[in-house]
């Protein structure tokens, strides 16, 4: 057994310890936004935090955040938009939306760390990132709009 917190709420859960995050938040917990995309932390769509810092869920076994705060986009929504959430909205970010969610905690992440970056600290806090539809423009400008720069 394991106990894992999530969004604030803490699971204990029957799962082996070397289980990949990304299965347990998406088949044990029922939480979809993290999306399974390469599974060999190449494209950055299963991204979450733990403890303030942005991971790769599809290589993070379980038992690794068995003391962790994990946080996912559900609980980044839970009590309404956050400003990065706002400014995606506002510059129309999401495409076909893939990669979004894994986008978001990405700048959630680097927000958290760099409040006022600068466009280059914005390219390489998200460079792990992937978007197949090329959103990096308006990636980068709701990233600006959120930090008020
Ligand atoms: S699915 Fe985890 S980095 Fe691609
Ligand atoms: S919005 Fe389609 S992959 Fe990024």
């Amino acid at each position: 057994m394991i106990n894992l917190t999530v969004n604030g709420k803490t699971h204990r859960l029957d799962v082996e310890p070397d289980t990949p995050l990304l299965w347990v938040l998406r088949d044990t917990l029922d939480l979809k936004g993290a999306k399974y995309g390469c599974g060999i932390a190449q494209c950055g769509a299963c991204t979450v935090i733990a403890n303030g810092a942005a991971i790769r869920s599809c290589v993070t076994p379980v038992e690794a955040l068995a003391d962790a705060d994990v946080l996912t986009i559900e609980g980044v929504g839970a009590k309404g938009l956050s400003k990065l959430q706002q400014a995606w909205l506002d510059h129309q970010v999401p495409q076909c939306g893939y990669c979004q969610t894994g986008q978001i905690m990405q700048a959630t992440a680097l927000l958290k760390d760099i409040p006022k970056p600068t466009d280059e600290e914005i390219d390489a806090g998200m460079a792990g990132n992937i978007c197949r539809c090329g959103t990096y423009v308006r990636i980068r400008a709701a990233i600006k709009q959120a930090a008020g720069v």
